[in-house]
C-alpha cells in the first residue's frame, strides 16, 4: 500500500500535468478568431465550439463521480460528452446556433476546473492498480493531449484569415534525399505493455506479446512529397489497380486527386502549412490518407509495413535487446531536442538529430504518423477501462489502421513505444505519412 504521502505526492504531480495540459490547449483555441469560434473546419467532424465543452465534460464524467461531486449543468455534460469518428454515417447537419453560447461554455469550463481542482488531491478514491484515481487521471490528461494533436490538424483546415499566428518565413532547399532501403534481419518483436508497467498506458496498449517478424526490407526514410509527386504524376490517382476497393470508390465519389495539405496554383503544387502557402517542400513527408498511402505503395512495388513490421524497424536490435526509443534506450534531455518537436509543420524526412534505429531507419518518432497494414484490433488479452470502455473497443469494427511513430505535435509522453494511433482509411487530415517495406 501507498502511504498517504506518496499519493498526495502522485496525485499533485498528475494536478500539475492535468494543467500543462489544459494550458496547451488554452493556449491553440486562442488561436481561433472569434468569428471562427462556431466553424466546421473538417465536414465530418464537430464544430470548434464543441471541442471547447468536449475537454472539460469529459474530465467532469471521468472524475465527478469519484470525486463525489454532483453535476451544475448536467445537459453540458452530456451535450458535450463524446466526439464523432470522421467517415462512416452521413455528414453532422447540425447549424452554429444549435450550439449553446461561447460564454456558458466558457462558464461550464471555469467552473468544471474549479470544482475538480478543489478536490483532486483529496479525492477518497483507491489510488492503485486498475481504474484507480491515478490511472483516471493519466486518462485525462493524455486524453487532452490528443485533442491538441487533433485539434491542431482542424484548425490547419481553417482559412488562414479565421486564425491568428504565423510561422517565420523559411529557406527551403530542395531535396536533398536520396531514398535507400534498409534489411531488417529476421527476429522477435515485442508489442504491446505489460499489465504491471508503471507506465500508463490505453486499454488498447495491453498485453504485451511478441511477433516472430521474417527479414524484410524497410524505407530509410519516410516517403517525401518529391517522391509522391511522381507517383501523382505517373497516374497514380487514375490507376485502378494500385487501389484497394473501398479506397477506389473513395477517391472517385469525392474526387481525390491529390493530398488533401496541397494545393494545385497554375502549373505547380503548393503545400498548405499552418499558417502559410509555400512551394511544395519536395523532401518534407508525404502526408496521405491510409488509401493514398497504399496506392502509391503498391505502385512503388512494395507495401505498407505491418505493425510488428514497424516495431521491428524501430525498435529490434540484432542482439535480442528491443529499445525503448528507435535511437536507444535514453529519453532525449530535452523534447527540443526533436527536429520538429513543438513546430506546426514537419521537418525534412531526414532531419532526424537523436541517430537511427538498429538498423539505420530513420525518423520515425514524432514527425508524422505512420500508416501501417494492420487493422486496429485488440492484443490478446484486451480489457476495455470500466471508465471509458468505448475507447478502444468501439473502433474494433475492421475499418480502422494502426499508426505509429507521432507527429511534431504529439505530446512526449505519447512517444511510447507501446502507444498505437487510429484512423480509417480515408482520413486524409492528420499528420500522418508513411514508408514501405517490402519481402
Ligand atoms: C485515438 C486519436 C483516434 O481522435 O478519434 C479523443 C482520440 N478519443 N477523444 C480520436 C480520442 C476520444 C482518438 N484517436
Ligand atoms: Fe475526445
Amino acid at each position: 500500500m501507498a502511504t498517504q504521502a506518496a499519493i498526495t505526492n502522485n496525485r499533485r504531480m498528475l494536478l500539475s500535468r492535468l494543467l500543462e495540459a489544459r494550458a496547451e490547449t488554452d493556449a491553440l483555441f486562442r488561436m481561433v478568431r472569434p468569428e471562427a469560434v462556431y466553424d466546421r473546419p473538417i465536414p465530418e467532424r464537430h464544430r470548434i465550439v464543441f471541442y471547447l465543452g468536449h475537454l472539460e465534460a469529459f474530465d467532469w464524467n471521468l472524475l465527478s463521480g469519484p470525486c463525489d461531486l454532483a453535476s451544475f449543468r448536467p445537459e453540458f455534460d452530456r451535450l458535450f460528452a463524446f466526439g464523432i469518428d470522421p467517415v462512416g454515417g452521413g455528414l453532422p447537419a447540425d447549424r452554429p446556433q444549435d450550439w449553446p453560447r461561447l460564454q456558458d461554455v466558457n462558464e461550464y469550463r471555469d467552473r468544471v476546473r474549479q470544482a475538480l481542482d478543489r478536490v483532486i488531491e483529496t479525492a477518497p478514491a483507491p489510488d492503485d492498480g486498475e481504474g484507480s484515481f491515478g490511472q483516471l487521471l493519466n486518462v485525462a490528461i493524455e486524453h487532452r493531449l490528443m485533442h491538441a494533436e487533433t485539434l491542431a490538424y482542424m484548425f490547419h483546415r481553417m482559412p488562414f484569415e479565421r486564425k491568428w499566428g504565423a510561422v517565420a518565413p523559411r529557406v527551403l532547399q530542395g531535396s536533398s534525399v536520396t531514398p535507400e532501403c534498409m534489411r531488417v534481419p529476421a527476429g522477435r518483436a515485442t508489442l504491446g505493455l505489460r499489465r504491471d508497467s508503471q507506465v500508463f498506458g490505453w486499454d488498447n496498449e495491453f498485453e504485451t506479446h511478441t511477433a516472430d517478424v521474417p527479414e524484410f526490407t524497410i524505407d530509410r526514410y519516410k516517403v517525401t512529397n518529391g517522391q509522391f509527386l511522381q507517383f501523382l504524376e505517373d497516374g497514380g490517382y487514375n490507376g485502378r489497380a494500385l487501389w484497394a476497393e473501398a479506397g477506389w470508390e473513395w477517391k472517385t465519389a469525392q474526387a481525390i486527386s491529390h493530398p488533401a495539405f496541397w494545393v494545385r496554383r497554375g502549373n505547380a503544387w503548393a503545400y498548405r502549412s499552418m499558417f502559410d502557402e509555400i512551394p511544395l517542400p519536395l523532401d518534407w513527408p508525404a502526408y496521405a490518407s491510409h488509401a493514398e498511402a497504399g496506392a502509391y505503395a503498391r505502385w512503388a512495388g512494395k507495401a505498407l509495413p505491418t505493425e510488428a513490421q514497424w516495431h521491428r524497424a524501430a525498435y529490434g536490435t540484432q542482439e535480442v535487446h528491443e529499445r525503448r526509443f528507435p535511437w536507444g534506450d535514453e529519453q532525449p534531455a530535452a523534447s527540443s531536442q526533436y527536429p520538429s518537436s513543438g513546430a506546426w509543420d514537419p521537418a525534412p524526412v531526414n532531419a532526424c538529430t537523436l541517430g537511427g534505429s538498429a538498423f539505420g531507419v530513420e525518423g520515425m518518432l514524432a514527425n508524422g504518423w505512420e500508416w501501417t497494414s494492420t487493422e486496429f484490433a485488440p492484443f490478446p488479452g484486451f480489457r476495455p477501462f470500466a471508465c471509458y470502455p468505448g475507447y478502444s473497443a468501439q473502433f474494433f469494427d475492421g475499418k480502422h489502421y494502426v499508426m505509429k511513430g507521432g507527429s511534431v505535435r504529439t505530446a512526449f509522453c505519447m512517444l511510447r513505444r507501446s502507444f498505437r494511433n487510429w484512423f480509417q482509411p480515408h482520413y486524409q487530415y492528420v499528420y500522418a505519412g508513411f514508408r514501405c517495406a517490402s519481402e
